[in-house]
């Protein structure tokens, strides 16, 4: 089962050796994917007593071992003496304490959609049903500097309805229940983003779903008993809706 529930049924030292084979084992499918390259990227779990294991600041995490993670309290206050936690660790502080019900966090350079966000394309716009029906978009929050406190509060308001985001000009944050969780979303926003970057460039622009498309796919969402968090259906990152013409 693991990594999609590493913690089912297990004491908590089984359960962390768990989460640390996990995150190495992510970490090398984020790099094959071509989702992070040289040190990019961090990836953390949130274990089960509200601690938290995280990559280490400056590795290649397309090659990381169990041993190698950091372990911090639910403040980032290392645990042991063991390797230092990402420079990012703030923005992980954050998605955890504004979701407490999620458990695990991947930040990666996924290329095409942080390409879009360079060339400001709106990644919110309902395109691709998946998408719809699932996340419903992907937001972008304000560049930051990377490595400051100032990236985590650049997150923190949009992480509080979003499960997925790009920080402009930088890179991608998800969050997930676990870690396969967090992973897939960032797979799904990556393909999309591509999608998206042919259409843009075989035509040089795209037309989102009509509104009555939209609608059905949200209602097909809610038949479904979907209950995960979609950014068209609170409507995270968007304005105002539209004015009914009724
Ligand atoms: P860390 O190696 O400190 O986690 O930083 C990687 C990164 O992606 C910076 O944006």
């Amino acid at each position: 089962m693991e990594p999609t529930d590493p913690s089912a049924g297990l004491s908590l030292a089984e359960e962390e050796a768990r989460h640390r084979s996990a995150l190495a084992r992510v970490g090398a499918l984020l790099y094959g994917k071509g989702l992070i390259v040289g040190a990019d990227g961090n990836l953390s779990v949130r274990m089960s007593d509200g601690t938290i294991l995280l990559t280490p600041t400056g590795a290649m995490k397309g090659f990381l071992e169990p041993h190698h993670m950091a372990h911090v309290d639910a403040d980032g206050v290392p645990l042991d003496d063991g390797p230092r936690a990402s420079s990012e660790l703030g923005i992980h502080l954050v998605a955890y304490r504004e979701r407490p019900e999620m458990n695990a966090v991947v930040h990666a350079h996924p290329p095409h959609a942080v390409a879009l966000s360079i060339a400001e394309i709106d990644q919110t716009l309902p395109v691709i049903p998946e998408i719809v029906v699932t996340i419903g978009g992907v937001p972008t929050t304000p560049y930051a500097t990377p490595g400051t406190e100032e990236l985590g509060e650049s997150i923190r308001e949009i992480v509080r309805c979003s499960d997925t985001l790009i920080m402009k000009n930088h890179g991608a944050v998800t969050l997930g229940t676990n870690l396969m969780d967090a992973f897939k979303k960032l797979d799904m926003i990556e393909h999309t983003a591509r999608i998206l970057w042919l259409a843009h460039t075989v035509r040089g622009g795209i037309d989102p779903l009509p509104a009555e498309a939209v609608e059905k796919l949200l209602a097909t969402r809610r038949n479904l008993g979907i209950q995960t968090t979609n950014t068209l259906e609170n409507r995270c990152g968007l304005g105002p809706p539209p004015a009914s013409s009724g």
